[in-house]
């Protein structure tokens, strides 16, 4: 792991600096400093400079939904309105995102929902691999904290980012990937944007809907 990344991990974690103690001092030792919880982690975010985008922000974007939430869904970065609410997914494709919650019996409020940059890039251009690389860590704590059952991610530059592959879209949907050590399901589909400009695969989506529905009935 490059260095640039293992500091931004030990940041989102709340350890500044990381040094291998002598085993005789391992043995039995409480860990140096406790992983940060729900609020000291929004207030870390709240707080962020890792990446330029700090500057260009009105305001950082964390997640929103029920802290004990079975279901995680991951976008990829506020827009212009989740920028201005400091709440993801409050757009027109947030509108669409609610429907396809409801779809599958799930309300807002029943999930958690985030995204892998918590500040918008200018214009919605795309994250660049530095900006994810310094914001990913955020994510990571957030999963640390929720242990979702299931992950659902939505669009091809979340699901990149968090199966850190290049693989087509349309070949990531409708298999069950593993997130991280715990393993967690995670099932990919477009993003409601993404559906807005093409209608037409909203069969697709509502495919891969049904699919994580039935994987979370696994689990
Ligand atoms: N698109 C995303 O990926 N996330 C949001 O919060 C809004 C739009």
């Amino acid at each position: 792991m490059k260095s640039a990344t293992r500091h931004a991990y030990l940041d989102a974690l709340g350890l500044e600096s990381w040094v291998l103690r002598p085993a005789a001092t391992r043995a039995g030792a409480p860990p140096p400093v406790a992983r940060p919880g729900w609020e000291e982690l929004r207030r870390r975010v709240a707080a962020c400079t890792r990446c330029a985008l700090c500057a260009t922000r009105t305001q950082t974007v964390f997640g929103v939904g029920n802290p004990e939430a079975e279901w995680l869904i991951v976008g990829e970065a506020p827009g212009a309105e989740e920028d201005r609410q400091g709440e993801p997914f409050v757009g027109r494709a947030g509108q669409l995102l609610n429907s396809m919650l409801h779809a599958i019996g799930l309300t807002r409020a029943q999930v958690y929902i985030a995204n892998v940059l918590k500040c918008r890039p200018p214009g919605n251009r795309d994250p660049s691999d530095s900006e994810t690389a310094q914001c990913l860590p955020y994510l990571d704590a957030q999963i640390a904290l929720l242990q979702p059952k299931i992950m659902l991610v939505v669009g091809r530059i979340a699901a990149h980012s968090l199966l850190r592959t290049d693989v087509a879209l349309g070949r990531l949907r409708h298999q069950v990937h593993n997130f991280g050590p715990t393993r967690i399901p995670l099932v990919v589909t477009y993003h409601p944007a993404y559906l807005l400009r093409s209608p037409t695969d909203k069969r697709k989506a509502w495919d891969d809907l049904k699919f994580a529905r039935e994987v979370f009935g696994r689990v």
